[in-house]
C-alpha cells in the first residue's frame, strides 16, 4: 500500500467518526506531495498516521488545521524523523479490558494474566477497573470504562487476577513522566476521556506495579510463561499488536502460543490475523477480531468502546 493509501485508510476506517482532527489531518496529508515524500524517506513501518500525529503533538505541534500541520512538519522535518525513527505507537488503552472481560470472567479462575505487547502494562487490571455496559455497572472503582454490547449479556463480575506480567520490546514505564507524556501524546486529540482514563488506569498500575519484561513475542514467552504459579488457568493475550510484527514472526508466535497451557485470547485486526468464518462487522468502521484459543467470538471497536458477539462467549 502505498503511505498516500495508507493515510486515506486511516481517515476512511480508523478516524471516521472516531476523531473529525485525525480524519481531516490523514486525509490532507493523503494529498499532499511533499509530505509523501517526507514521509517516504522513513522505513515503511515508521510512516504510520499515528506515529506522525503523535510525534507532531509531543513535540508541541499543531494538529487542529491541516495547513498549520503541514508548515510545521516540513520546518521541523529533520527532528519529526529523527522521533519517528526513534519510537513507536504504544498506545496503551485501557479501555480495551472491557472488551476482554466477558472472556476472562467466563474462564476457569483465578486468572495468571500474560500480555505480549504489553506497553505500560494497562490492560493487565480487568479485575480493578469498574464497567458500564449500557445501563449495567460490573465492578466500581476508577477508571470506569463504557462499552456497547451486543449480543451477550455483560459478565455478573470481573475475573479474580493472582498474576499479572507483560512481555514487550519496549516496556513502558507510568511512573516516568516521559513515558507518560508519550502515551498521553499517543491518545487522539478529542479524546479527553481517554487522557482522563489514562490518568486513572496509570495510578492503579502505579500503585501494584505488574511485572514487565522487555523481550519478544516469540523469543522470550515461554520463559515468562513458565513463572506463572500452578493453580491458576494462564491467559496469554494481546491487542493491537500484531500489525506491528512481521508476517513471519506472526505465523511463529500463533504457532508457539498453541503449544502453551491454558488459554489463548486475541484482539486484533483480521488483516494481521485472519480467521477462516467470520459474519460482516457490524458498520464499515474498523474492527478487531476478538478471538479465544483461535476461535472468533466478536467483532471490537479499537479502543474498547464496543463489542458486538457472534459466537457463545463460554469456551
Ligand atoms: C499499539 S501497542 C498496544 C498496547 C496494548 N496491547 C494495548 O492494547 O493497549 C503495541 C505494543 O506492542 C509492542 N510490540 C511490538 N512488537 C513486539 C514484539 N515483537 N514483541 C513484544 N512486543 C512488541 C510495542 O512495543 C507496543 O508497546
Amino acid at each position: 500500500m502505498s503511505t498516500a493509501d495508507a493515510y486515506q485508510a486511516f481517515a476512511d476506517r480508523e478516524a471516521r467518526d472516531v476523531s473529525p482532527t485525525y480524519h481531516r489531518l490523514s486525509r490532507a496529508v493523503a494529498r499532499d506531495p511533499d509530505l509523501l515524500a517526507s514521509l517516504d524517506t522513513l522505513p515503511p513501518a515508521k510512516r504510520q498516521p499515528n506515529l506522525l500525529f503523535g510525534v507532531v503533538r509531543l513535540r508541541g505541534g499543531p494538529v487542529d488545521d491541516p495547513a498549520a500541520f503541514r508548515e510545521h512538519v516540513l520546518a521541523h522535518w529533520p527532528d519529526v524523523a529523527a522521533q519517528m525513527r526513534a519510537r513507536a505507537t504504544q498506545t496503551n488503552e485501557a479501555g480495551r479490558c472491557a472488551v476482554l472481560l466477558p472472556v476472562l470472567a467466563a474462564l476457569p479462575q483465578p486468572l495468571a494474566l500474560l500480555e505480549v505487547g504489553v506497553s505500560a502494562g494497562l490492560c493487565l487490571y480487568p479485575d480493578r477497573y469498574a464497567y458500564r455496559y449500557g445501563d449495567r455497572r460490573v465492578g466500581d472503582g476508577e477508571p470506569v470504562l463504557d462499552c456497547a454490547l451486543t449480543g451477550a449479556a455483560p459478565p455478573a463480575r470481573r475475573p479474580e487476577v493472582v498474576w499479572r506480567a507483560g512481555l514487550d520490546v519496549n516496556p513502558l514505564d507510568v511512573t516516568d513522566p516521559a513515558d507518560l507524556a508519550w502515551l498521553d501524546a499517543l491518545i487522539w486529540p478529542e479524546h479527553r476521556h481517554r487522557r482522563d482514563r489514562l490518568r486513572a488506569a496509570a495510578a492503579v498500575a502505579a500503585a501494584d506495579p505488574p511485572l514487565l519484561v522487555r523481550g519478544d513475542l516469540v523469543d522470550d514467552l515461554p520463559a515468562l510463561a513458565a513463572r506463572a504459579p500452578a493453580g491458576a488457568t494462564l491467559v496469554v493475550f494481546h491487542s493491537s499488536v500484531l500489525y506491528q510484527v512481521p508476517s513471519a514472526r506472526r505465523a511463529a508466535f500463533t504457532a508457539l502460543v498453541g503449544t502453551l497451557p491454558g488459554h489463548w485470547l486475541a484482539n486484533e485486526d483480521p488483516a494481521v490475523l485472519p480467521h477462516a468464518q467470520t459474519p460482516a462487522p457490524p458498520d464499515g468502521g474498523f474492527h478487531n477480531v476478538l478471538a479465544l484459543d483461535g476461535r472468533p467470538l466478536a467483532w471490537t471497536r479499537g479502543h474498547g468502546q464496543a463489542v458486538t458477539w457472534f459466537a457463545p462467549v463460554r469456551p
